[in-house]
């Protein structure tokens, strides 16, 4: 939490200093490798917020999407080991994911790698 507000100050500071400083590529800057944190990545912090925001309206309770539930720290880690979930979001499965919807940007997609090959840390 205390990440998103100081990235929030950060823009807020970028929004306020005036046009000199508002290039595009300083604010979104296009090497996900340069702002993608990959060493704080557990459930509750890194995990939890991607599969709320993208997720769980299909993958939760006793009507979820292809009977994958993905409402608990369980859910999930059984969804990578057993129903193919990193390929179902990188795209390299048959059944892409999100269904309908975008791909998650590329951090994203490789904190979850990351989270299921360091043993689904809590
Ligand atoms: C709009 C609804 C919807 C959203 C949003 C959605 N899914 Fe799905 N998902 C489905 C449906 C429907 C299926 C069953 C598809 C099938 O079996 O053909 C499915 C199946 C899956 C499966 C099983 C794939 C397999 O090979 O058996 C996984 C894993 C999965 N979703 C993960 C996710 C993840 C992770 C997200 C978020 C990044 C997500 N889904 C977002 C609807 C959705």
């Amino acid at each position: 939490m205390k990440k998103y507000i100081f990235g929030f100050l950060v823009s807020g500071t970028f929004f306020f200093s005036g046009c000199y400083y508002d290039v595009e590529s300083e604010l979104y800057p296009k090497d996900p490798n340069q702002t993608c944190d990959t060493l704080n990545i557990g459930y509750q912090a890194r995990i939890e917020p991607i599969v709320k925001n993208n997720c769980v309206t299909c993958h939760s309770g006793s009507g979820a999407s292809g009977n994958v539930s993905l409402d608990s720290y369980q859910g999930v880690k059984d969804a990578t080991i057993s129903r193919n979930l990193y390929g179902a979001i990188s795209h390299t499965s048959s059944k892409p994911m999100p269904q309908d919807g975008n791909k998650l940007p590329d951090c994203d997609i490789i904190a979850i790698k990351k989270w299921i090959d360091s043993g689904h840390p809590q």
